[in-house]
């Protein structure tokens, strides 16, 4: 079968790359794609947002199944779209995505499904939270817009005065966009975070090997937040008991209420979630894979991808095998412009990518790079993001950045910690 992944980021190349080894596909199509889907599948210059476009080349092409990497395509209605169209799309409804595109029904679907989260209150105009902060306790809270803000539309405060300030960033200035025209307010919480991804039919949950980002830019967590500097999986920070626990008391109760609200979810449901002394607590849903934390997992998922996406399309998850995993942990580090997560140049020539490609159980997964003339060069804040697998989590570290030292460009760099916690975690047990 031919299948067209949307998207132009490292999951995308992930995805592409992990869909290219099942038996049933013959082509891997990407549009827009980059530099490594370039390399691994076939670009497509279309936008992943122009739908009739992209109907149109599949129709011409024979595509047998698109998957839908980023969360702008889904808010958009990408799924329903390929679907009037009569072609087969992994990934939830535009009404199911809301999860993720609307923070507020967020908030109300994790209420009316009794799921641990954050306690918050939504607002729909910037006085009534200055109001509210004004009348409430002295202390830090997080300010949430409700849409989409790639990442960027949550603000930590760590006091009254802050809390004000992020609500006129959001709410009065717009910092970003409508996105910011309503939004929570919600209790801080604190402790280690973690990634739980779940494939599920709106019935059956096929719950993934639990993962874990680093947002922050720099070592030891500092910074500003990125998109994700680095990822691994598995992260015994989720045991499995507690894995047990977040599907019975999480991840199950939220595809139910889901379809109770007649918004049934079909795709990866990804809860963002915090680790308290009280138990997990759930930060937010994404209603698609996590970038970085697709690279390492699906470098780790030794079942057939495409098996589980049609059974999750046919509802038929319930008869699918147990997952299969690869028993070596995974760890992803990515490689960013400088700049980045401020403004950074593009075009640089990026140099040792073959030399890394020679190193055994590793990857690199291409995002923010482009292909001109046969050179790689760099085109985004993120631009590598480099995976390799190791004997025990300090093995896979010391592997992927053995390849991160192979590979440079003009004002490349990286977090040199990533995984540290989980090798100290593994030391102290
Ligand atoms: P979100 O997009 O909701 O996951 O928020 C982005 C980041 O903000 C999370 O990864 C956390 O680091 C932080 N965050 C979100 N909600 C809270 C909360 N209630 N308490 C503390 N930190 C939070
Ligand atoms: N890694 C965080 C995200 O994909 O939203």
């Amino acid at each position: 079968m031919k299948v067209l992944v949307l998207g132009s980021g490292g999951r995308e190349h992930a995805l592409a790359w992990k869909l290219g080894q099942s038996p049933k596909v013959s082509k891997v199509y990407v549009a827009p794609g980059n530099s490594g889907t370039a390399l691994d599948a076939e670009n497509v210059p279309i936008s992943e947002k122009d739908f009739p476009a992209l109907i149109q080349f599949c129709k011409k092409t024979g595509i047998d199944l698109v998957v839908v990497g980023p969360e702008a395509p889904l808010a958009a209605g990408a799924v329903d779209a390929f679907a009037q169209a009569g072609i087969r799309a992994f990934g939830p409804s535009k009404k199911a995505a809301r999860i993720e595109g609307s923070k507020i029904f967020c908030k109300e679907v994790l209420n009316k499904a009794c799921v641990p989260t954050a306690r918050a209150q939504a607002f729909y105009s910037a006085q009534e939270g200055y109001r509210y902060v004004d009348e409430g306790e002295e202390c830090g809270y997080v300010v949430k817009a409700d849409g989409l803000a790639a990442g960027k539309g949550v603000v930590v405060a760590g006091s009254r005065a802050e809390t004000k300030e992020a609500i006129r960033q959001i709410a009065e200035d717009r910092a970003f966009g409508d996105a910011g025209a309503n939004y929570l307010i919600e209790e801080r919480l604190v402790g280690q975070e973690a990634s739980v991804l779940a494939i599920t039919d709106g019935h059956t949950i096929a719950t993934l090997q639990p993962a874990q980002d680093h947002k922050a830019a720099y070592d030891g967590d500092r910074g500003p937040n990125t998109g994700g500097m680095g990822a691994y999986c598995p992260a015994s920070l989720v045991d499995d008991d507690k894995l047990r626990w977040i599907e019975e008391r999480v991840l199950l109760p939220t595809v139910a209420t889901l379809n109770r609200l007649d918004c049934q979810f079909k795709g990866v449901l990804y809860a963002g979630l915090m680790m308290t002394p009280q138990g997990p607590r759930v930060l937010e849903y994404n209603a698609r894979f996590g970038d970085p934390e697709c690279q390492p997992l699906l470098f780790r998922l030794k079942t057939d991808l495409v098996e589980l996406i049609e059974a999750t399309i046919d509802e038929r998850l319930s008869e699918i095998e147990p997952l299969v995993w690869d028993e070596r942990p995974a760890v992803c580090v990515v490689m960013a412009s400088e700049g980045y997560p401020g403004s950074y140049k593009k075009g640089f020539p990026i140099s040792g990518l073959e030399e890394a490609a020679k190193l055994p159980d590793v990857k690199v997964f291409h995002a923010g790079a482009k292909l001109v003339d046969g050179q790689v060069l760099t085109n985004g804040g993120r631009v590598l993001d480099v995976v390799a697998l190791g004997d025990s989590v300090a093995d896979a570290k010391r592997r992927a950045y053995e390849a991160v030292e192979k590979i440079s460009w003009q004002g490349s760099w990286y977090r040199t910690d990533v995984a540290d916690k989980e090798i100290m975690a593994v030391q102290n047990h």
